[in-house]
């Protein structure tokens, strides 16, 4: 069985690449998919191109995983390739409202189940919005998001001036 894991990905962090690794492991096959609006191409900081180029990086290493992208409505995207399965990872409850809306949505819409996976705690305070927030500032964000990712955003933005002090010396485990 495969899944499709839809996202905006701007750019992708460690708390979906843990996502994307569980769902590899449990499905046959994963398809990341870019969902991008082009009356939105504005709001995001990373082209499609781009966001697209990161994620075949960060997920070169995961032979049963695939990048595409697709601009409309995801229940479209689900019927034209024939998926059924939409994987939408979890951090905390806040996230749980939100998500409960869409995945009811979708299935109201198409013939779509959605499955959730629950990122693990370390990641969880970690959002692209936030990386992107604090990359603006030349804060370090390797510690939070691929290398494909950070080195994205060091283009971005201008190499990182200052490690993250509470992140300093506390090993990666234990964060
Ligand atoms: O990474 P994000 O921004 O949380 O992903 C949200 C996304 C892209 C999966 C969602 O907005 C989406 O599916 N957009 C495509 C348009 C659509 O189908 N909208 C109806 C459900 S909100």
């Amino acid at each position: 069985m495969k899944a499709v894991f839809p996202g905006s990905f701007d750019p992708i962090t460690n708390g979906h690449m843990d996502v994307l690794e569980r769902a590899s492991r449990i499905f046959d096959g994963v398809t990341v998919t870019v969902m991008h609006n082009a009356r939105k191409q504005g709001h995001h900081l990373f082209s499609l191109e781009e966001r697209l180029e990161i994620l075949r990086e960060c997920t070169a290493g995961l032979p049963n995983v695939e990048i595409d992208s697709f601009g409309g409505l995801l229940v479209d995207y689900m019927a034209e390739r024939q998926h059924s399965i939409i994987v939408r990872g979890l951090r905390a409850v806040s996230d749980y409202e939100y998500e409960l809306q869409i995945a009811h949505l979708n299935r109201q819409l198409g013939d779509v189940e959605t499955v959730f996976i629950m990122a693990a705690t370390r990641w969880s305070f970690v959002s692209s919005s936030m990386v992107r927030e604090i990359a603006s500032y030349q804060a370090e964000v390797a510690d939070v998001v691929p290398a494909a990712s950070a080195q994205a955003l060091a283009r971005k933005f201008g190499q990182p001036q200052r490690r993250a002090q509470r992140l300093a010396g506390i090993p990666a485990a234990e964060r």
